[in-house]
């Protein structure tokens, strides 16, 4: 059986026996165990000098191959043009789009440096799949480098509108980049119509839907597949989590800080393309319109740190900070306070039993790939009485959970509307509405989505030796 060789930005600390990581890094690690194989990326270590040197460690059939950045390459690379350029634009805020050309030499720089870190542990038959925005020219920098292994991209988050995208300057670039993966994954079948459009009408190349599922894609002289393969989680493992959980401490003085009243939970990185703002108003809105919810619910945020370096995120938290100040001045009581807004990360076995003692799961992101919280919340409910799902219908997960209340996160009277019903649904439609999602999560879990994209992987030929290599790429040097 040949190897995998898993390829992301971040590695998941994952260690035997300890508490269950993220959906993704379960589900690829899983993989990995079963074929023998390799995860490789960046240690989240940034040098301010020297040469970063990788580290590798077994633990049994998988190896975990890791190498820290240099201040440059993280400022260029991870900082600047995958997460100041691509990431806003990619969630459709080509408002928020900062683009330096420096960084996009060193966001293609770094890449052909990891690939060429890669290299020399590579063998004939490994399958190479490698996940998400920062390594767009993996491929392009591994074929150049005369790798012709099988390779496979799966983006985690939104691929954007041609018109959006042709805000972000290199996007030609970065298109044809991708044509250089034998198999190219996206969330959602929207996501992937946005790719196809942008082959057909901004690359003119062709696209063609072939019996097996898969689209056809020649462009840039280069043919390859691409499919929609929507992300899962592993619910029946959430629901244990969650069980374990709930005579546990925080769910208890959750339960004697409420004193009986209903709580609505938000668990969210706090990023400008979660819709968090926008949540807080319709929160308040419900509370204006329907004075008997006051002292009887309150709403739940936590929102850990992420990506701190980079003012949009600067910018949302005091945004966020002088919301929900404000909105608890306007409403709170001496024994009440409305939202409780949390600046912190917890434990997933917590927020899994957070999440079942609550009564509704608000998920309003403003753009958003997959969103796994949504699926994790269904995932924790007690289904004999669950909580609801309020969904906002820009989310990946909205194409599969039907049985959420989907709202429109720009919609602040249709989200107030949506929480109301949520709080009041009698029981009867909330087993009904949970039984759906929850067949629909295990029947579409994480091995799935993750032996779906294998196979196709599998499937897709082999590039000849020679025949693939990008025209013109040459390998950058790595900073200095
Ligand atoms: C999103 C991206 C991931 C990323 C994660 C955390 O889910 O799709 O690739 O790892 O955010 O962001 P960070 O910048 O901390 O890696």
């Amino acid at each position: 059986m040949s190897r995998l060789i898993i390829v992301s930005n971040r590695v998941a600390p994952i260690s035997e026996g300890g508490p269950a990581a993220g959906g993704l890094a379960v589900g690829v690690y899983d993989a990995l165990k079963e074929t023998g194989g390799m995860w490789f990326g960046w240690s989240g270590d940034v040098l301010s000098s020297g040469q970063p040197q990788i580290a590798v460690e077994e633990r049994g059939p998988v190896t975990f191959a890791t190498i820290g950045l240099l201040r440059r390459d993280y400022d260029q690379y991870y900082r600047g043009f995958s997460n100041a350029t691509l990431w806003p634009a990619f969630h459709y805020r080509a408002d928020l789009v900062q683009y330096d050309r420096h960084d996009f030499e060193g966001y293609r720089r770094v890449n052909a440096w990891l690939a060429q870190q890669l290299v020399p542990l590579l063998r004939d038959d490994d399958v190479i799949w490698v996940h998400d925005y920062h390594l767009i020219p993996f491929a392009q920098a591994l074929r150049a480098a005369g790798v012709h292994n099988r390779i496979g991209f799966f983006l985690h988050i939104p691929f954007p509108a041609s018109q959006v995208l042709l805000a972000v300057p290199p996007h030609r670039e970065l298109v044809e980049a991708l044509c250089s993966f034998d198999l190219l994954g996206f969330q959602t079948k929207p996501d992937l119509r946005a790719f196809c459009d942008y082959i057909v009408n901004e690359a003119g190349g062709s696209v063609e839907r072939l019996d097996d599922g898969l689209t056809r894609i020649d462009a840039f002289g280069q043919t390859l597949r691409a499919g929609d393969y929507p992300i899962g989680v592993y619910p029946d493992e959430i629901a244990e989590l969650a069980k374990a959980g709930e005579r546990g401490k925080p769910v208890r003085t959750l339960k004697a800080t409420l004193h009986g009243r209903k709580v609505i939970m938000s668990v969210d990185r706090l990023d400008y393309s979660k819709g968090l703002v926008e949540r807080f108003r319709a929160f308040e809105r419900l509370l204006d319109q329907a004075p008997s919810q006051r002292n009887r619910v309150s709403f739940v945020q936590i929102a850990p740190p992420t990506r701190a370096d980079l003012h949009a995120y600067q910018d949302i938290r005091l945004r966020l900070e002088a919301e929900s100040g404000r909105i608890n001045g306007r409403f709170a009581e001496l024994d009440w306070t409305p939202i409780w807004y949390i600046h912190r990360q917890y434990e997933r076995a917590v927020l899994a039993a957070l999440f079942r003692a609550s009564h509704v799961g608000y998920v309003t992101p403003l753009r958003d790939g997959m969103n796994l919280v949504a699926k994790e919340y269904v995932s924790a409910q007690d289904p004999d009485d669950p909580g609801v799902l309020v969904l906002s219908c820009f989310a990946g997960a909205a194409q599969e959970l039907t049985g959420a209340l989907i709202v429109n996160p720009f919609d602040t009277d249709g989200m107030a509307d949506a929480l109301a019903v949520a709080l009041a649904m009698p029981v009867a439609e909330r087993q009904a509405r949970h039984r759906d999602m929850l067949a629909q999560l295990r029947q579409n879990n994480v091995s799935v989505w993750r032996d779906r994209f294998m196979r196709d992987l599998s499937r897709v030929g082999k590039r000849e030796a020679g025949a693939s290599a990008a025209a013109g790429v040459v390998p950058m040097p790595l900073a200095d």
